[in-house]
């Protein structure tokens, strides 16, 4: 039996998120230059992409540029801008006709023009697609959305359209990037790297987290089938106890 075969199709995870990490290494470790990594990334983008629409999966995030990530050398963050605004141009067509959705979490405005209005373009484009929900995440990080968030909650208040008593998770959440959008119960990293690199810190509280040594250039769809299979075979608590957990889904198959 195939991995694909083993997947329960009635538990699918609704989101996966991953961490695409491990370009720049898979690269160098074949004498090239690290840019040639990030390019052999977009295959890895375009199979994973594809697996998850052809299983059903509604929600897909990747975290493709942190904030932190502004600090890397000026030539790796301009060619990793020029090959996003590249890759998006080509895949648009794609994504409307696999009826896949293109939505971006991040700090955008920070992101040279050229780019910017490609990606924007591609959003607006597949605005009523209904299948699967691709989510980039761009210039993001965990600490600056909770920030944004925090801030925009101290504004609400100070014009007195929230009282701080009425604060609850719920305001929290709808002023989060990720608004949208289910939390990741499934969330990978790839390339051996056993971290979270401020990515989703409010949303993954109850994810299971998925760590892998391969990098993600030579990720593809039977790692994603392996993950989600790994995934399948866990009991999720939530801070009960395994007992209260049988219980509970034995009285669910009545
Ligand atoms: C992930 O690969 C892609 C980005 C962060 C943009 P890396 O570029 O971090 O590759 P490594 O981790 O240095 O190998
Ligand atoms: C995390 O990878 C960010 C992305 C994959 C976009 P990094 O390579 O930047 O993370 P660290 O620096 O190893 O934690
Ligand atoms: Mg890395």
């Amino acid at each position: 039996m195939s991995q694909l075969e083993k997947i329960d199709k009635n538990q699918l995870p609704l989101h996966i998120a991953i961490i695409m990490d491990g370009n720049g290494r898979w690269a160098q470790e074949k004498g090239e230059d690290r840019l040639y990594g990030h390019y052999q990334g977009v295959e890895s983008v375009r199979n994973v992409a594809e697996g998850c629409a052809e299983l059903g999966i509604r929600f897909l995030t990747l975290y493709a540029f942190s904030t932190e990530n502004w600090d890397r050398p000026e030539p790796e963050v301009t060619g990793l801008m020029e090959l996003l605004a590249e890759t998006i141009r080509q895949e648009v067509s794609t994504l409307t006709r696999n009826n896949i959705k293109l939505q971006l979490i991040g700090n955008i405005a920070m992101l040279p023009e050229y780019a910017r209005l490609g990606l924007e373009e591609a959003v607006e484009l597949t605005r009523n697609n209904s299948g699967m929900t691709l989510i980039i995440a761009l210039s993001y990080s965990s600490r600056w959305e909770l920030l944004q968030a925090v801030k925009t909650i101290a504004n609400d208040v100070q014009k007195g359209n929230l009282l701080p008593e009425q604060i609850n998770e719920d305001t929290l959440r709808r002023h989060l990037a990720t608004n949208a959008f289910p939390d990741p119960e499934l969330m990978i990293r790839t390339s051996g790297e056993c971290r979270i690199s401020n990515f989703l810190l409010y949303q993954l509280a109850y994810a299971e987290l998925y760590f892998t040594d391969t990098r993600w250039p030579d990720f593809g769809k039977e790692h994603l089938y392996e993950a989600i299979l790994n995934f399948q075979q866990r009991q999720r608590r939530f801070g009960k106890t395994g007992e209260q957990i049988q219980r509970e889904s034995a009285t669910d198959m009545h």
